[in-house]
This record gives structure tokens, sequence and C-alpha cells, in this order.
């Protein structure tokens, strides 16, 4: 049953796009330059890791070029006047969320800014260049790699996720195309606990037709507004 005034996020590349973060399905977009299976799946890094590690190199360096937008900020002021209960959950692995201020944020597909042994499965927070076979400050095996799910993988804290679906009182989808599982599929589910439904993005998008609203527009705008909405409601 929804907790009256419990909220739940889940955002995607469109809510960093504005920051100058590059999307994926966009048509110059990272999976229009790269394949998936080049550089996003077990099998690749197994097959050729000082590629992935190049990768996950370059998106991690450009992090540093890039600040957060007022999509960010209003999120962050959101969750430090809201009453309820309010997560984050991402399926960006950039830092923006956090560098605007907000606290309660879930990465479920991992973090740029994390190493991942694959010997003990400890995390390392990893910024700059991350080359193959690094030893694990933990283990001291060789085994660090990016700390990304790739396809084929399972996202990170499912249960967690489930649980603050079956809570909430609204869910709201920020710039996400709603292309991939399981994210794409939590709108019905929020739906079948009982939340309202809020779709923000650029354009239509895969799944828009399954929300209760859906505002087409950017992020830096359609964000900010929405917060404003909720503060004075
Ligand atoms: N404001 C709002 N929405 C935007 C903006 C913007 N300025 N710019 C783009 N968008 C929207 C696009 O219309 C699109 O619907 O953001 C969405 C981006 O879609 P994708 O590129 O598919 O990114 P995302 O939905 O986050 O991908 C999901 O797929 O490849 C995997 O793991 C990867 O987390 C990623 C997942």
């Amino acid at each position: 049953m929804p907790d009256s005034n419990a909220i739940v996020i889940l955002t995607g590349a469109g809510i960093s796009a504005e920051s100058g973060l590059e999307t994926f399905r966009s048509a110059d977009g990272l999976w229009a330059q790269h394949r998936i299976e080049d550089v996003c799946t077990p099998e690749a890094l197994a097959r050729d890791p000082a590629l992935v590690h190049r990768f996950y190199d370059l998106r991690r360096a450009a992090l540093e070029g890039v600040a957060p937008n007022p999509a960010h900020g209003a999120l962050a002021r959101l969750e430090a006047q809201w009453p309820g209960d309010l997560l984050i959950v991402t399926q960006n692995v950039d830092d923006l969320h956090e560098r605007a201020g907000s606290r309660q944020v879930l990465h479920m597909h991992g973090e740029l800014n994390s190493a991942l042994c694959a010997a003990c499965d400890r995390r390392t927070g990893w910024t700059g260049p991350l080359p193959p076979a690094v030893d694990c400050p933990a283990c001291g095996a060789p085994a660090l790699r990016p700390d990304i799910v790739f396809f084929g993988e399972i996202p990170y804290q499912m249960d967690r996720i489930e649980a603050a679906l079956s809570r909430a009182d609204m869910f709201v989808s920020i710039g996400t195309s709603g292309a991939v599982y399981p994210a794409a599929g939590f709108v019905r589910m929020a739906q079948a606990f009982g939340a309202r439904t809020l779709e923000l993005n650029l354009e239509t998008s895969e799944g828009s037709h399954w929300f209760d609203e859906s505002r087409l527009g950017p992020a830096s705008e359609l964000v900010p507004a929405w917060v404003e909405e909720m503060l004075a409601s």
C-alpha cells in the first residue's frame, strides 16, 4: 500500500543530457558510436579488457568537464524539503545527482567513479583511468573492473527498489527511453501497488502510454516546474 507522500523517481540519461553528457539511443548517442557487444557485456570484457576499460575511462573523464543542471538541482531541493520518503533510482552512472546535493540515490546500473573487484566483489571509489588487472586494495587480486552493470548482468539493489515501489504514493520517470528492463517495467509495478505515475521526457518514450500523465520537454524546464508544484501542494 502506498505511504502518503512517498516518492520514487527513476532517472535516465536524458536528465544529464543538458549537462553535456551523451545519451545512448539518440541519433549520435553512445550506442550509435559503439556496439554494445564491444563495450558493455561480460563477453566484451573477457575478449578485450583494454577496449572496455578505455571506453569507461573516457566516460569517467567526461565527468570532470560537466556540472549538474537545473533538473538535478531541483530534485535535490525536493529531497531536502519533501516531508515524506524520496528515493532517486538512477540508471545513470554519472555522479551529477550527488554533486547537485541529492543523498538518497541508488545507482542500479553502477557508477563510473567506482571500481569493482571481480574476485571479491568489494568496491573501491575510483576517479582517473582504470587499466585492466589493477590489484584490488581489499583482496590483492589483479581483478578491478569498471563498476558498471553490463547487458546480461543483474542490476543492483533490485530488492530495495521493489520495496520502495511497493510503498510509493507517486512514481516519476525522468529522461529515459523506457527501452531497457527491469527499469522500463517500474511504472507498471508502481501502478499495480497503487501509485500515481508521471513521465517527464523530451519526447514520447516506449513506456509513455503506461503513465497517468506524460509531459514532454527538456528536463531543465520540466523538473524544476514539477518540483515547485509539489512543494506548493
Ligand atoms: N530532457 C529530458 N529528456 C531528454 C533530454 C532532455 N534534455 N534529452 C534526451 N532526453 C530523453 C530522450 O528522449 C530519451 O527518451 O532521454 C531518453 C534517453 O534515452 P536513452 O538514450 O535510451 O537512455 P536511457 O533511457 O537512460 O537508457 C537506459 O540503457 O544502454 C542502457 O545502461 C544503459 O542506463 C542505460 C539504459
